[in-house]
């Protein structure tokens, strides 16, 4: 059985998670490196399990929270369908069964809010993972003046701390952020992460679940 210890040691996983680093780096976007597909594949697990879903779900969510963002190697626009793709070439070819590859090429395909569903729960637990995933060490870009930051970095930059927990024996999960409202507000966080948290309502409706966001404390949705 493939396990996601494997899969990080790959040379392949390895060399392709770099270009994906050093390609976004290059677009001055948020970080997408290992450290958040190390977060998205441990989240996406956690959700999972606290479902009361069996181990073979758990780890196919951690492999898909782990390999969701590498087709940032190719491009950044439809990483999502390029990322599925190469998935399923590089498990497959590390001894994954088709089924499971082709689980885990839906779920990865299905992760980006532009064209995203989710459509299963593994695809489902990636989706709120992902999106949970907001903090000030995702900035790349120097920036010198906060309040003339774009608004992504300035998003970023003021969230201490995100996590994402199932709450209410399983009914609700919840997105937790604090947010430093002196670098942005409320609204600027909306503002961006709509469509995201959006995306993120239906995911947890599809796991049975109601999707919960909490701001410093406040209870939003
Ligand atoms: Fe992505
Ligand atoms: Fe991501």
């Amino acid at each position: 059985m493939l396990d996601l210890a494997t899969i990080r040691r790959d040379s392949e996983v390895e060399a392709i998670m770099e270009m994906s680093e050093r390609q976004i780096e290059a677009l001055g976007f948020t970080e997408h490196s290992r450290r958040h597909a190390g977060i998205v594949s441990k989240w996406s697990g956690e959700i999972l399990r606290a479902l009361g879903k069996g181990e073979d779900r758990i780890r196919l969510a951690e492999i898909a929270g782990y390999l969701h963002d590498i087709g940032n190697c190719i491009n950044r626009k439809d990483h999502a369908q390029s990322g599925a793709i190469l998935s399923y070439k590089i498990l497959t070819r590390l001894g994954m069964s088709a089924l499971e590859a082709a689980e885990i090429m839906m779920a990865i395909g299905n992760h980006d809010e532009q064209y995203g569903q989710p459509v299963s729960d593994v695809s489902s637990a990636l989706i709120i993972a992902d999106k949970a995933d907001v903090h000030k060490s995702r900035v790349k870009n120097a920036v010198k003046d906060v309040f003339q930051a774009n608004i992504h970095d300035r998003v970023n930059l003021a969230a201490e701390r995100s996590f994402v927990r199932v709450e209410e024996e399983g009914k609700v999960i919840a997105l937790h952020i604090e947010i430093d409202t002196a670098i942005c507000s409320v609204m600027d966080y909306f503002e961006i992460y709509f469509g995201r948290m959006q995306l993120s309502r239906k995911a947890a409706e599809f796991l049975g679940c109601r999707f919960s966001l909490v701001i410093n404390g406040a209870v939003l949705l």
